[in-house]
């Protein structure tokens, strides 16, 4: 690409959008930013730090006072490479509820804008084509059914050797996340207007990739 583009990728859990912004971002050669992995980056601050989820006066002191940077394909926790933790299922359970603080969404917002400055970026999130990067050359709003999504998360936990979850209790957070995600106050997960939609429930990754790249170069 000779052209500086954004491309934002927004939807549900599950529904396949990290993966698939990861290859894209290989093909187009350009920056993937994982913003759902910042959020759960601060919230295993917060969570090692034992400040409760109520307790908003710190968690707000907290977030002017971290670092949350991308540097080689990892994601740095001030200064430290947090890849690992912030996949685990205590994040999964815990990151809707301080990702709907307004002052933390702010700051995030600010931080991505920063990190997509002056490059071509694939970004993906709940608000990209939104709120953090309304002009993006090209917004894709993904989507998959529940019990597809709660499918690939188990995988996902299994293999990482999450083992004391069941597939219920995986689709029963999951949709618990959707809510919360979906119907708070400040930028819920909504496509936007001008977003196209690629439903993956049937699709293999190959396929859902191949889908919005033809879409991308005008094929
Ligand atoms: O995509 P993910 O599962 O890693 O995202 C983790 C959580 O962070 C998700 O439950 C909602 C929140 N999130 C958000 O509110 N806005 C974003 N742009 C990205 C993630």
């Amino acid at each position: 690409m000779d052209r500086i583009i954004s491309i934002a990728i927004d939807g549900p859990a599950g529904s396949g959008k990290s993966t698939i912004s990861k290859l894209i971002s290989q093909k187009l050669n350009i920056e993937y930013i994982d913003t759902g992995a910042m959020y759960r980056a601060f919230t295993l601050k917060i969570l090692n730090k034992k400040i409760s989820l109520d307790d908003s006066e710190k968690i707000l002191s907290e977030i002017n006072n971290t670092i949350i940077d991308f540097k080689d394909n990892h994601i740095y926790l001030d200064g430290e490479i947090v890849d690992k933790q912030i996949r685990e299922n205590i994040i999964n359970q815990n990151v809707s509820y301080i990702a709907k603080i307004k002052e933390v969404r702010y700051r995030m917002v600010e931080l991505q804008r920063e990190i997509a400055k002056n490059k071509s970026v694939i970004m993906d999130g709940r608000d990209i084509g939104t709120v953090v990067l309304p002009d993006a050359t090209y917004k894709f709003f993904i989507i998959a059914s529940v019990d597809e999504r709660a499918k690939r998360r188990y995988k996902e936990l299994a293999n990482e050797g999450e083992i004391n979850i069941t597939l219920e209790q995986v689709k029963k957070e999951l949709k618990m996340r959707d809510k919360i995600d979906s119907t708070r106050d400040v930028a819920p997960l909504v496509k936007a207007k001008d977003a196209i939609e690629v439903d993956t429930t049937e699709k293999n990754i190959e396929e859902s990739v191949n889908t919005i790249l033809e879409i991308i170069q005008g094929r």
